[in-house]
């Protein structure tokens, strides 16, 4: 089998094909690194991947990162269940504490972004697709960096966000999702606007909707520039949709990736595992002036 890597018609995202995941070959594993660099999303069709398949080949990119428990139905703590199904076969209504946590990843976001240290990547397998809807979306914070005007790269560039989870989940009125010991382990975190990529040094737009307000400036205009600069930013050429077929397996660099998932009728069943990988303690320190 011969590795094949074609890009998609966005600035970000590639297919590949010719690799079968589950007994990757080291030697290919480098050509696979870098382009997940180049390219920041990777799609792979047709993995089928048992959840220890996926968590073995998400290792490679470095140790994983746990989820918040209370809503994890699945049995291992490294796979996060993206799931409307319960386990008796029926669904969780889309107004359910469930529903709305689940809603939450509605909204154009980069993985715990609300965490001290966020996520570096994420891998989604698809085990139960929808019969209509339940894309996800993915946009290039690469290319939407490049696209900011000189005058809002130099303002940006040593601004704050103060990420919040209950901030983003409050939105959607998801926040009986954790419970109060969960809570207190997530205050509200900073981070850079810009952050330069640790690989690829390119910079990126580090927003979505965690990121509450810009810390030093007034709550409410800040908070509205953010807005506009996601919607800014979450246009085409850089976006790629991704259709799921079951067996497929996206990974994503949440340094320089927004994503979301753009919904599906409620009484379809969608049933997804995702693998965090988590950050490598640099994430702090990628302020453009460093
Ligand atoms: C995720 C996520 C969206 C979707 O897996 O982190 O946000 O479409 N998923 O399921
Ligand atoms: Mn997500």
């Amino acid at each position: 089998m011969a590795l094949e890597i074609r890009p998609t018609d966005a600035t970000l995202g590639a297919v590949v094909r010719g690799v079968r995941l589950s007994s990757l070959d080291d030697d290919i594993f480098p050509d696979i690194e870098r382009a997940w660099h180049d390219f920041a999303v990777l799609i792979f069709p047709d993995q089928h991947l048992s959840e220890a398949e996926q968590i073995d080949f998400s290792r490679r990119f470095g140790p994983l990162e746990r989820s918040l428990t209370a809503n994890n139905v699945g049995a291992d703590p490294d796979i996060i269940v993206l799931s409307n199904v319960k386990e008796d076969g029926s669904l969780w209504p889309d107004e359910s504490a469930h529903g709305l946590f689940l809603k939450g990843n509605n909204y154009w976001h980069t993985d715990s972004s609300y965490k001290r240290l966020p996520a570096k990547g994420s891998a989604l397998a698809a085990r139960i697709v929808p019969e209509t809807d339940g894309e996800t979306a993915f946009a290039d914070m690469r290319a939407a960096y490049d696209a900011l005007d000189p005058e809002m790269r130099t303002y940006l560039s040593d601004k704050i966000a103060v990420h919040s989870y209950a901030y983003s989940q409050g939105k959607v009125g998801g926040t009986n999702a954790l419970n109060q010991a969960e809570w207190d382990a997530l205050p509200p975190v900073r981070h850079p606007v810009i952050r330069r990529h640790p690989e690829t040094g390119r910079p990126c737009l580090y927003i979505g909707r965690h990121a509450s307000h810009l810390v030093g400036e007034d709550e409410n205009e800040s908070r509205r520039l953010l807005e506009r600069l996601c919607a800014e930013a979450c246009r085409p050429p850089r976006i790629y949709t991704h259709r799921w077929r079951v067996g497929d397996l996206v990974l994503w660099d949440n340094r320089c990736v927004l994503h979301r998932g753009l919904g599906h009728p409620g009484n379809q069943a969608r049933h997804m595992t995702r693998t965090t990988i988590a950050g490598d303690g640099e994430s702090n320190e990628w302020l453009l002036s460093a």
